[in-house]
C-alpha cells in the first residue's frame, strides 16, 4: 500500500532531508498550517506531520478516515484533539526534550531584555540619541524567580537563575526534591509562589489543570510589580488578569513568547477581507493588541524553540518517529 505522508510548514532543507528519508511513499508538503479551509487535498492523508500553528481538532480528525498516526515536531500536543485521536485508533508521538536548553535560553532572554531596557536602549541609539537617561534596569542578583513547572525547561531555567545569584522557589504538582538539593531551591504551594517571586517563569503544559493559574481570582496574591516570563503556553495566563495586573501596577512587567489565541493572530489579514465567516474570539484578538502595544510587554512570535540546533533535533527524532510508527513500534506516544 503506498501511503501518504503530508507535512505541513517545513523549510526547504528540511523537505529535502524528509524526500531522502521517506521518497518511497506518497510525499506532500503543504508551505502553510493545516486547517479546514485547505483540508481538501489532504483527507486522504494516513500520517501527518505538523507544528503547533496546525489545530488538529476534532472535526479535521472526522474528515481523515485514513489518517493513523499524527507526528507533532513539538513537545507541546494541546494543538491537537487527543482525546479524538484516541477514539480513531490515531498515534500521537511528540519530541519531548529538543529545548531544554533553548526555550529556558530564551524565557532568560525575555527576562534580561526587560530587567535592563535592552529594547528600548536601542531603538534609541539608532534614533542617534546615545543617552542613558530614563533607562535605569534592575540587577537580578538576589531577586527571587518563581519557576511553575520543574520539567526539563522549567530546572534549566533554575540553573542559568542561580548562575545569577538568583534565590529560586518553586511550584510543581509533581516535586523533585532531589534535584531541588542539588540544585539550591525551595518548593513553596502556589500561593506562596504567587506572594513571595519578584519574577515569575512559566514552564507547565497547557492542562485543564493549568489554564488560567494564574486569573483575575488570584491576581491579588502577585507581589506589587513583579515580571512575568511565559514561553509555555499562552492560555496558561487568563489575558484580561494580566492587562488588569498591568493596568493596576501589581504586574510591573511580562515578557511572552506564546499568547492565548496567538492562532486567531495570524488570521488577521483574513480579517483585512472582511472574511468574517470565521470562528474567531474577537475580544480575545483585542486584548491581544493591547499587549502587543503595551509598554511594559514585550513579546516574541512563539519563536522559544526556533534554534538551529534545536530544529536539528526536532527533524531527526520526527524522523525516528514516523519510521518506528512504520515498523510496528511507534516511540514517543502521547497516545
Ligand atoms: P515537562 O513535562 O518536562 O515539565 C512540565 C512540568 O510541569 C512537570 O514537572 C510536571 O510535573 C509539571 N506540571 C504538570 N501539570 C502541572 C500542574 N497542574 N501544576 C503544577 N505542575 C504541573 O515539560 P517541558 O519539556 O519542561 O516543557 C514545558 C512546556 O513548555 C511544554 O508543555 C510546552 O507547552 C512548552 N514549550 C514551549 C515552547 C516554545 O517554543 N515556546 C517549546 C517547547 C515547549
Amino acid at each position: 500500500m503506498n501511503m501518504k505522508l503530508v507535512f505541513s510548514e517545513l523549510e526547504d532543507k528540511e523537505k529535502k532531508l524528509i524526500t531522502e528519508k521517506f521518497g518511497k511513499y506518497q510525499l506532500v508538503f503543504l508551505n502553510e498550517p493545516l486547517k479546514q479551509d485547505n483540508l481538501d487535498k489532504y483527507i486522504d492523508a494516513d500520517i501527518l506531520s505538523i507544528f503547533v500553528n496546525s489545530r488538529i481538532d476534532r472535526s479535521i480528525i472526522e474528515r481523515m478516515p485514513k489518517l493513523k498516526m499524527i507526528a507533532t515536531r513539538s513537545t507541546g500536543f494541546d494543538h491537537i484533539d487527543i482525546e479524538a485521536c484516541k477514539e480513531h485508533g490515531i498515534v500521537v508521538s511528540n519530541v519531548p526534550r529538543y529545548g531544554d536548553h533553548t526555550i529556558a535560553e530564551h524565557a532568560f532572554a525575555l527576562l534580561l531584555a526587560i530587567v535592563k531596557n535592552l529594547l528600548l536602549s536601542v531603538e534609541r541609539v539608532k534614533k542617534g540619541i546615545f543617552s542613558y537617561k530614563g533607562l535605569r534596569g534592575l540587577e537580578l542578583k538576589g531577586k527571587t524567580l518563581g519557576v511553575i513547572g520543574t520539567g526539563n525547561i522549567g530546572k534549566n531555567m533554575i540553573k542559568i537563575a542561580k548562575g545569577f545569584d538568583m534565590t529560586v522557589i518553586a511550584y510543581d504538582a509533581y516535586p523533585d526534591y532531589e534535584i531541588a538539593n542539588q540544585l539550591g531551591y525551595k518548593y513553596v504551594s502556589f500561593e506562596e509562589l504567587l506572594t513571595n517571586s519578584d519574577i515569575i517563569s512559566i514552564h507547565v503544559p497547557l492542562l485543564p489543570s493549568t489554564r488560567h493559574m494564574i486569573n483575575k481570582q488570584n491576581l491579588h496574591l502577585l507581589k506589587k510589580g513583579v515580571i512575568i516570563i511565559n514561553t509555555a503556553r499562552g492560555p496558561i495566563i487568563e489575558t484580561e488578569a494580566l492587562l488588569l495586573g498591568l493596568e493596576k501596577g501589581i504586574i510591573g512587567a511580562a515578557g511572552l513568547d506564546v499568547l492565548e489565541g496567538e492562532h486567531d493572530l495570524v488570521q488577521v489579514p483574513e480579517l483585512i477581507n472582511h472574511n468574517f465567516e470565521k470562528q474567531i474570539n474577537y475580544k480575545l484578538l483585542a486584548l491581544n493588541y493591547m499587549l502587543i502595544h503595551h509598554p511594559r510587554v514585550i513579546i516574541t512570535p512563539h519563536n522559544a524553540f526556533n534554534t538551529q540546533e534545536a530544529s536539528e533535533r526536532i527533524l531527526f527524532t520526527t524522523i525516528e518517529n514516523i519510521n518506528s510508527f512504520l515498523n510496528g513500534k511507534p516511540i514517543n506516544r502521547v497516545v
